[in-house]
């Protein structure tokens, strides 16, 4: 006999597959029950936002800014925004037409992937990427296909690599640089050179730049540096840059025409962004410098530390990232599963992301923040050298 609700629940189809779940969930979850787990799976920068944004939140809160702002964001963190970039990329965008205030950089992702894919459309995106993006973009339908980055004696993103691939029904590149997990990043020539074809070929370029403070190595080459935007979506987001992955609060750039559309949807999604991130952050972008300085010295800190602790293990072998918070060492020559490494460093005491979700060439690698404590990197690298070299 069914109960009158399990009656009802027969008429559904599954709107997503179960194995699409990200491993970021499950570990979330593995993290909470098993106690004494240390971890560096996690996709978020684990350090203090800046005291002086956590102020004027309270203060925001306090002077009853709680209620919904419009859709596209308050103007006056839309005119912080275009003073940010206008900044730091010289890029000169319009507040009241260019921008849109979204909820974490993935409504971002999400509208603008809305906008510009159709059922079977051709989509190329990095190997190895970020997992999330080939589920979105597989939900809209979209064709997907990988590009490969590039391991020299650092990961990079080759426009020729990407334009290779480009054919007749490519509607959109994404590019995520720096990147998820590799911290591969595309030149400012290259962009150009992307743009470029963009413009001449008709196709759309998706530009995630959310780890944009990470960089070690020169300056954040950005899309916005380049002429001719068209046919770029530039995304961004405050998540990473100020520790602050619960606010939900990021945006995106575009031509008027994609940010109406995007905007229009979204209002039936999300309504508007979180209205007190958005108050605090017109206050607090403008003074940012200093925090995003720190912040990046010590991850970088952290970065040397990490990759000469993995190097040192035989049979491990990272390079130097140029940027972002991860490294994606290769352990194959130790385990060439990506699901078995990660299920025996667990067995070691330490949580890490495992490799296959960032596409085919993840296998028999992991993916390890080290945007975290130093002693928490400390901790979890003499588990895994114990581990691994038992
Ligand atoms: C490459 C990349 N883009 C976008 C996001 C989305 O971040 P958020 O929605 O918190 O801004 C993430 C999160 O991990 C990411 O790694």
């Amino acid at each position: 006999m069914f109960t009158e609700k399990e009656r009802a629940l027969k008429r559904l189809r599954p709107i997503a597959k179960e194995s699409e779940s990200s491993p970021m969930r499950e570990m979330m979850k593995m993290m909470e029950e098993r106690k004494g787990l240390l971890s560096l799976s996690a996709g978020e920068a684990n350090f203090d936002p800046p005291e002086e944004l956590i102020r004027l939140a309270c203060e925001a809160m306090r002077n009853d800014r709680n209620r919904y702002t419009s859709t596209n964001g308050i103007p006056q963190v839309r005119e912080a925004v275009a003073e940010f970039v206008n900044g730091r990329w010289g890029a000169r965008v319009d507040p009241a037409a260019n921008i849109l205030m979204t909820v974490g950089g993935m409504e971002a992702i999400f509208l603008a992937s809305r906008v510009l894919v159709e059922k079977g459309d051709r989509v190329l995106i990095p190997d190895p990427g970020w997992g999330v993006m080939r589920t979105v973009l597989e939900r809209l339908g979209a064709a997907v296909a990988y590009y490969p980055l590039e391991e020299k004696d650092t990961w990079v993103i080759n426009h020729e690599a990407i334009l290779a691939r480009v054919d007749e029904r490519t509607k959109l590149v994404l590019v995520n640089s720096p990147s998820n997990p590799t911290g591969a990043t595309l030149s400012r020539q290259g962009f150009q050179a992307l743009i470029e074809a963009a413009r001449d070929r008709g196709f759309f370029i998706l530009s995630d730049e959310v780890y944009h403070n990470y960089v070690y190595a020169g300056d954040h080459a950005s899309s916005l540096q380049c002429d001719g935007l068209d046919n770029v979506v530039f995304i961004n987001s405050f998540s990473k840059t100020f520790a602050v992955t619960g606010w939900r609060l990021g945006y995106a750039i575009a031509h008027p025409w994609i940010i109406r559309q995007m905007g229009i949807f979204k209002e039936s999604i999300s309504l508007c962004s979180f209205s007190v991130g958005q108050w605090a952050m017109a206050q607090y972008l403008p003074g940012c410098d200093g925090y995003l300085k720190g912040a990046r010295e010590f991850c970088r800190v952290n970065m040397e530390r990490l990759v000469a602790r993995l190097n040192a293990i035989p049979g491990v072998r990272c390079p130097f990232p140029s940027a972002g918070i991860y490294v994606f060492p290769d352990f194959s020559r130790i385990e060439p599963s990506s699901e078995k490494l990660f299920r025996r460093l667990l067995d070691g005491g330490v949580a890490v992301a495992p490799g296959a979700f960032f596409g085919l060439k993840g296998e028999g690698r992991a993916r390890l923040m080290f945007a975290c404590p130093t002693e928490n990197i400390d901790e979890c690298m003499d588990r895994i050298e114990t581990t691994l070299r038992g």
